[in-house]
C-alpha cells in the first residue's frame, strides 16, 4: 500500500519560543518532516544552540534567532534576519509565551499583567503580520498559534494569560478568514497540560500531578511530541482543508471530566 506521510520538505518554518517545552517539540516535528527550521529564543541562546545541534545531527536544518517578540522593532528584526538566511517563510508557529504567575486581579501588578498581553498576544500578532508579507504574494503559507485549553476554561490567578490566549483564539479566526481565499491557513493548536517547564512546579509535586490528572479524561499528561507531531500534520497539505478552527489536543480536559459520575 501506499503510505500516508507528512511531508514539509522544502518548506521554511519559524517556531517562535523553540528553545524548550513545546517550541522544541514543535520545532523538532517540522524537522523530522523535512522542514527547515529558524529555532527563535529570547534568552536562552545555549539551549537554542542544543536544539539546531539536535535537528543538524538528525539530517535536518536549522539556525537560530534571537528577539523579544512583543517588541515591534525586534520582530522586524527577526524577519529581516530570517528573511536573508532563508528567503522566505512557508510555516510560522506563534509558540512563545507565559503564564505570568498565579495573582487575582484585586491584587495583580498591572505591569505583569500587560506584559503577559505583550508576550502571549501582541507577540504573535507582529509576527503574523510580518509572516504574511511572503506567504500572500507566494500565495501559500500556513499560520499556527498555540493556543490552550484556557482560551476555554476560566482559571482563577491567570485572567491575563486567559484572555491572551482567547484573544489569540479570535485573532486566528478572524485572520484566517481574511487570507482563506489567498491559499494561507491559519490555525490553533489548544493544548492541555502537556509536561513541559511552564507547570513543571505542579507536575513535579505528587499532589500536584493527582490533581491535575483528575482534569484529564486520559488520566494522564500529554508529552511535547503529542503536540509536535499535531502540528506537522496541520503544517502540511494534508490538513489543506483545515482553517480558521482550534485543535484541542488535550486527553479530553475539556469534556467535564468530573461528570463521568454523578450529575
Ligand atoms: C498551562 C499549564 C496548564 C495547562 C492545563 C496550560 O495552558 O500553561 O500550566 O497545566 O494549561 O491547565
Amino acid at each position: 500500500p501506499i503510505m500516508l506521510t507528512i511531508d514539509l520538505s522544502g518548506r521554511r518554518a519559524l517556531v517562535t519560543g523553540s528553545s524548550s517545552g513545546l517550541g522544541e517539540a514543535i520545532a523538532m516535528a517540522l524537522s523530522s518532516a523535512g522542514a527547515r527550521v529558524a529555532i527563535h529564543y529570547r534568552k536562552e541562546r545555549a539551549a537554542a544552540a542544543a536544539v539546531v545541534a539536535r535537528i543538524v545531527q538528525q539530517g535536518g536544518a536549522a539556525q537560530a534567532f534571537q528577539a523579544d517578540i512583543s517588541v515591534i522593532e525586534e520582530v522586524s528584526r527577526l524577519f529581516t534576519e530570517v528573511g536573508a538566511a532563508f528567503g522566505g517563510l512557508d510555516i510560522l508557529v506563534n509558540n512563545a509565551g507565559m503564564d505570568g504567575g498565579s495573582a487575582n486581579c484585586a491584587d495583580s501588578d498591572p505591569g505583569q499583567w500587560t506584559r503577559v498581553i505583550a508576550v502571549d498576544l501582541h507577540g504573535p500578532y507582529y509576527c503574523a503580520r510580518q509572516a504574511l508579507q511572503w506567504m500572500l504574494p507566494q500565495k501559500r503559507g500556513v499560520i499556527i498559534n498555540i493556543t490552550s485549553v484556557h482560551e476555554f476554561i476560566p482559571w482563577s490567578g491567570y485572567s491575563a494569560y486567559t484572555s491572551a490566549k482567547a484573544g489569540l483564539s479570535m485573532f486566528t479566526k478572524t485572520l484566517a478568514q481574511e487570507v482563506a481565499a489567498s491559499g494561507v491557513r491559519v490555525l490553533a493548536i489548544a493544548p492541555g497540560a502537556i509536561r513541559t517547564p511552564i507547570n513543571a512546579g505542579v507536575w513535579q509535586d505528587p499532589q500536584g500531578l493527582a490533581d491535575l490528572d483528575q482534569k484529564i479524561a486520559m488520566g494522564r499528561l500529554g508529552e511535547p511530541d503529542e503536540i509536535g507531531q499535531v502540528a506537522a500534520f496541520l503544517a502540511s497539505d494534508l490538513a489543506g482543508y483545515i482553517t480558521g478552527t482550534s485543535i484541542a489536543v488535550d486527553g479530553g480536559m475539556l469534556i467535564y471530566p468530573e461528570f463521568r459520575h454523578g450529575g
